[in-house]
């Protein structure tokens, strides 16, 4: 069954540790997800983009197979489905379609519209049971069309937010989306610890996961982030092991056609990212 994000998040952050938000794009991204969060006893929450449920046809079909999935899998572990940078419109379809939780980023927008909206969705989310997180601040770069310009967030508004009641906080801290640049100065801790301090208990949400290097992944978690997001990592991982297949010719040197044994390489390396992150973020075991 599908859970809401609020108690695995603030065990989370009680214990020190982050949950893994892996973004999915289709049935293989899932159940590599949904067996590496089984067989390490992990909580996990399945990111859907905008782009992404369009892809895969629709809210109600991306719930509707993880569902099933999840129930012919005998997946235990909590498990959220969330929404990840949704518009006012995405979250209502979300809901609608009986996703467990949605992220509402109205970071683009004047603050006190973004308060407005962020609050109608909380009051939204507690009647159906829902988790939500809200944005603060902008991630930089680029994600399925949603650009960000990067800048950290001003710690008075995130503690504006968080006080509406919101179920998590992403807060702009020097994180960038994609594969980071030579030149990325790094996470702003500054910026983090004012935060953390105005937040309280609050689970803070760290965008941007692909690439950041582990001490400042160990550093962040000790500082209060309890969700880290994991979208680009895997599909460095789902791209290189899928080339590699082929232009070693183990495709039967080229004349292999079966897209379950064309896909099983990349499905697999998913698996061993999302091991490698649920290790490093301290959820093994947590379930
Ligand atoms: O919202 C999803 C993420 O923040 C993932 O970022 O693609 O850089 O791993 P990433
Ligand atoms: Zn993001």
């Amino acid at each position: 069954m599908l859970v809401n994000a609020k108690d695995m998040l603030q065990k989370a952050k009680a214990g020190k540790y982050a949950v893994g938000q892996f973004n999915i794009n289709n049935l293989e991204w899932t159940k590599a997800v949904l067996l590496t969060a089984e067989e390490l006893k992990s909580p996990v929450i399945l990111g859907v983009s905008e782009g992404a449920g369009k892809y895969m046809t629709g809210y109600k079909t991306v719930a509707a197979m993880v569902k099933a999935m999840m129930e012919e899998l005998n997946i235990t572990v909590p498990v959220a489905l969330h929404l990840d940078h949704g518009s006012y419109e995405g979250c209502y379809k979300c809901v609608e379609a009986g996703f467990s939780s949605i992220m509402f980023d109205g970071s683009h927008l004047p603050f006190e519209e973004n308060v407005a909206k962020t609050k109608e969705l909380i009051q939204v989310c507690a009647e159906k049971g829902m988790s939500l997180e809200a944005e603060v601040g902008s991630i930089g770069g680029e994600e399925d069309g949603v650009v960000g310009m990067g800048e950290c967030a001003d710690p008075e508004e995130c503690k504006k937010i968080a006080d509406l009641g919101v179920t998590m906080l992403a807060a702009g801290i020097g994180n960038i989306h994609g594969v980071y640049p030579e030149n990325w100065k790094g996470l702003s801790f500054e910026t983090l610890e004012a935060i953390s301090k105005l937040t309280g208990d609050m689970p803070l949400v760290l965008h941007g996961g692909t690439g950041i290097p582990e001490d400042m992944i160990k550093k962040a978690i000790s500082m209060g982030v309890a969700k880290i997001n994991v979208n680009t990592e895997c599909q460095l991982s789902f791209a290189a092991a899928t080339r590699e297949y082929i232009e070693a010719g183990k495709d039967q040197k080229g004349k292999g056609y079966d897209p379950r044994k064309l896909l099983l390489p990349g499905t697999e390396a998913i698996k061993a990212t999302v091991k490698e992150k649920m290790e490093l973020f301290g959820s093994v075991g947590k379930a």
